[in-house]
């Protein structure tokens, strides 16, 4: 069994330092295999502009890459945080993967962004990883909060061989808590959602974001849920196994029953 824990945090917007304080105060006690944080954990979430971006955002070996590095030494876990990430003077919303023994960082950027994000953002350019980690014995998919909207991201995750399905989110809507489950299933494989709570403000407009983190077995089944508010750890016991074998009874799985050839073609109208 793989421990694994999906953090629900709350940053404050452009204050990585206290940000990072107070995830490593939350993260002290926790002993798991694998720690999922929120989206832009150490950042906050509502950029306004690339200036106000610009000095919080992370290259690895930056201050969050360095401190997540230490710790997931410490810790002997993998952890996996969306951080803003600046790249030949673009930036990312990303997610980086913290392994111990590994000194690089994988990073995922995010492919499908988000409302303003696109102001401040560029696309991610990516593709979806799947990270085997032999040591644990599991394949972690990486996707990252409104790639959730789009089914081929967690299909091409399973295809790839993701047992579970990492997802760090700032989510603003409650339309995923439909979803997700549904995602479990037809892949047959975990999902964790380590969300956000609180609110920001700019200007006019005021952001809440929902929190409800929540992981999900094989058969779509909440194993850990977390309130709309407060920031918590969520612990769950997990095991790849399951999701190695894609059947559901005797004559149907759900990988040797797809129909690839059929899928790249149109929908066209019947005469
Ligand atoms: C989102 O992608 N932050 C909803």
């Amino acid at each position: 069994m793989i421990r694994l824990a999906a953090v629900q945090f709350t940053p404050q917007l452009g204050e990585p330092e206290a940000n990072i304080e107070a995830i490593g105060k939350l993260l002290d006690p926790v002993e798991v295999d694998v720690i999922v944080l929120p989206e832009l954990c150490t950042s906050g979430y509502f950029f306004e502009s690339r200036d106000e971006l610009a000095p919080v955002a992370e290259a690895p070996g930056g201050r969050a890459s360095s401190f997540f590095q230490r710790l997931a030494e410490a810790k002997q876990a993998i952890i996996i945080a969306g951080l803003a990430e600046v790249a030949g003077g673009c930036f990312y919303n990303s997610v980086f993967v913290f392994r111990p023994g590994i000194p690089e960082p994988l990073i995922y950027r995010k492919s499908h962004l988000f409302y303003k994000e696109r102001f401040v953002f560029e696309p991610g350019d990516t593709g979806f990883p799947v990270i085997r980690d032999e040591r644990l014995d599991i394949s972690i998919g990486i996707m990252l909060c409104y790639d959730w909207r789009f089914p081929e991201v967690s299909r091409v995750l399973a295809l790839g061989g993701a047992e579970l399905i990492a997802c760090p989110s700032n989510l603003v809507t409650d339309a995923w808590r439909k979803v997700m489950p549904a995602r479990a299933i037809e892949n047959k494989l975990y999902v964790a959602v380590a969300n956000r709570c609180g609110t920001e403000t700019r200007g006019e407009e005021t952001l809440l974001f929902k929190g409800c983190s929540a992981v999900y077995d094989p058969w779509g089944e909440m194993i850990a849920l977390a309130g709309a508010e407060g920031d918590r750890v969520l612990i769950s016991e997990i095991d790849p196994q399951p999701c190695r074998d894609k059947s559901f009874n005797e004559f149907n799985d759900i990988f040797a029953d797809r129909r690839p050839e059929l899928y790249g073609a149109l929908c066209r109208p019947q005469p």
